[in-house]
């Protein structure tokens, strides 16, 4: 019987494996209304979340819930279309899942990206933004019980979760095709309200330039996995109590989806280029 994470894993990739005969070095996460990246990819395979044993199941309505092989200037590409959060209720372990099936597939390098809310004054709707660290603010994490040394050390380093060679990349890359982009620091929080406006103000005082309900649990995974991890934050709004009015989800992807060329073009070069 497989009882143990590292035999389901094996069991999700034997499958993958079995049905795509395709090696990618470079995984890519895309965010709520960040999907545009998909029709730039060549030669796309598709698997359903549904038909990957032990993979978790989307459940937020309009999220797809696939992984998308594809390639950019002959660079293999997996793609996730649709991300487990931890608002849905699943584990930590449950939203990482598809990040501990990367690096059995062979996956060296991540680019995750997301829609979140901007603290620092600096931004507007529409920033992008290169992560250049994280702060769980989750109060829990998906590395928590038994480890298996198969995957990951006990205790990962965490002291570069963002790696400096693939930001300097994206930046030069960012600079060469004219895309403007700020530098910053996400902060995880649990959701899936967005934030109080008290809230916001001890969030910024921590340090954080821009707050969003994912990113980080992949992030930590992909780190103990011993994944490169580039992120860039799309800001789709001003945080609760700087910006006045309400926040919405509609807002969120509309803001999102425009931005979401620019952004596309930007990795679509970096993977290129990596
Ligand atoms: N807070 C948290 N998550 C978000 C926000 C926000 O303001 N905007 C988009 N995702």
């Amino acid at each position: 019987m497989i009882r143990n994470m590292y035999d389901k894993v094996g069991e999700s990739v034997s499958f993958i494996k079995g049905k795509i005969n395709r090696t990618p070095k470079i995984a890519v996460i895309l965010g709520s209304g960040l999907g545009e990246l998909a029709n730039g990819l060549e030669n796309k395979e598709y698997v359903d979340y549904k038909d990957i044993p032990n993979f978790p199941q989307s459940t937020v309505v309009g999220h797809e819930g696939r992984l998308v092989f594809g390639s950019v200037d002959g660079v293999e590409v997996l793609l996730m279309q649709g991300r487990f959060h931890y608002y849905e209720g699943y584990s930590m372990k449950e939203v990482t899942y598809p990040i501990y099936v990367m690096q059995q597939l062979g996956v060296k390098k991540l680019i995750v990206t997301n829609a979140c809310g901007g603290i620092n004054r600096d931004f507007a709707p529409g920033t992008l933004m290169i992560i250049k660290d994280f702060i769980n603010l989750f109060g829990d994490n998906p590395l928590i019980g038994i480890n298996d040394e198969r995957f990951g050390p006990r205790f990962p380093d965490m002291s570069e979760p963002y790696k400096l060679e693939m930001i300097d990349k994206a930046k030069s890359i960012a600079d060469a095709i004219d895309i403007p982009y700020k530098e910053g620091i996400y902060a995880g929080f649990m959701g899936p309200y967005y934030e109080s406006a008290a809230e916001i103000v001890a969030i910024g005082r921590m340090g954080a330039d821009a707050v969003g309900m994912s990113t980080v649990p992949e992030t930590i995974a992909a780190n103990y996995l011993g994944i490169d991890v580039l992120g860039i934050a799309c800001i789709t709004n001003m945080a609760t109590g700087i910006q006045t009015g309400k926040h919405s989800h509609a807002n969120v992807v509309d803001i999102a989806q425009r931005a979401s060329s620019k952004l596309s073009a930007w990795v679509m070069k970096v993977i290129a280029e990596i």
